[in-house]
């Protein structure tokens, strides 16, 4: 039997992964968008955010590999791949955030601690910066060079745009604004919450583990793990809402139940929705566990973040 590992502290992991994100999409977003379309673009994705979507792309392509990624800018092999992957998810979190956000959807004013896109750039432009930032996502996953090979470009493409489209997140939001003022059953509100929040984070998941080529196993319990934090996600988003500050949210707390939208919190009470957080947090570590890998440490500390967190 392998000798047990120390548990993984979760901040001096994260930052030489965080650090090469954001340098990374520092220099690629917006990078010569016309009549201030860059500057929408770059205000929509820096400098905010807690980034769990990259770093879930790091944790599953270090826990598949079975190595970590050294710090560093031009990270090769599968690492490049994953670096993209890393950027492609959350530029896609990032443009559904600024739709979210306008009028004709939650009508936010407040996001990552900064006036929202559309209130800051007008409608036009936050419309323009989302529609472009998805486009620019899918642009990263398939560069010209052969740092990543074609069966990997088109993989990783495919799992994102299922994730992002109709199956996942953009259904899920259109599931959202049709709910408003409904009682949906318990199984209704697990599916639109897999769909507009679940779907991407799984995809996080898997796009990393795809760049380091599970095996079969590994890719069963990986899709598990995801779909169980996933929606532990918006379990927890759903309990923040209520629980939380706006000051501690960066975005204004108490909108789900001022909107009248069914969520967690209205469907089972505070601590029922609570107490199955917790079993879905059970649920991906289980998976972890089942998956054959060594070292899935940042996974489970990731997961437990979700559960755990306070914004
Ligand atoms: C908020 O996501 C929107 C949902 C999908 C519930 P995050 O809580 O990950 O937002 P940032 O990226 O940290 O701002
Ligand atoms: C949004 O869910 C999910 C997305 C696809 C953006 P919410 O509407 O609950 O997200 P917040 O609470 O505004 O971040
Ligand atoms: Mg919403
Ligand atoms: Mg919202
Ligand atoms: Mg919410």
């Amino acid at each position: 039997m392998p000798p047990a590992l120390v548990p993984l502290d979760l901040l001096p992991w994260s930052r030489h992964h965080l650090e090469r994100v954001e340098r990374a999409l520092s220099l690629w977003v917006g990078d010569g968008a016309p009549a201030g379309l860059g500057d929408a673009m770059r205000y929509a994705v820096l400098d905010g955010g807690k980034r769990l979507r990259p770093l879930l792309v790091w944790a599953a392509f270090e826990a598949v590999q079975g190595m970590p990624v050294p710090p560093g800018d031009a990270p090769q092999g599968g690492a490049a791949a994953a670096l993209r992957a890393a950027c492609a998810v959350e530029l896609i979190h990032a443009y559904s955030l600024v739709h979210d956000d306008m009028p004709c959807m939650d009508n936010d004013v407040l996001r990552r601690g900064k006036p929202t896109v559309h209130v800051q750039f007008g409608e036009a432009q936050a419309l323009l910066a989302g529609d472009a930032l998805q486009a620019f996502a899918f642009e990263l996953l398939t560069p010209e060079d052969p740092l990543v090979p074609a069966d990997v470009q088109a993989r990783l493409c495919r799992q994102l745009a299922r994730a992002a489209g109709s199956a996942g997140m953009a259904g899920g939001q259109a599931i959202d604004l049709a709910s408003v003022g409904l009682a949906l059953t318990e199984d209704q509100l697990r599916h639109m919450h897999r769909l507009k929040t679940g779907a991407l984070l799984q995809a996080s998941v898997m796009m990393g583990a795809a760049c380091a080529h599970p095996g079969p196993v590994a890719q069963a319990a990986l899709s598990d793990y995801g779909a169980a934090l996933g929606l532990a996600f918006q379990v927890v988003d759903d309990i923040l809402d209520v629980v939380a500050d706006s000051a501690t949210l960066g975005k204004t707390a108490g909108k789900d139940a001022a909107s009248d939208k069914p969520t967690y919190v209205s469907l089972l009470g505070l601590d029922r929705a609570q107490a199955y957080a917790r079993a879905l947090l059970a649920q991906a570590q289980a998976a972890l566990q089942a998956s054959g890998l060594d070292d899935t440490r940042a996974l489970a500390a990731l997961a437990d973040m979700v559960v755990n967190r306070s914004h």
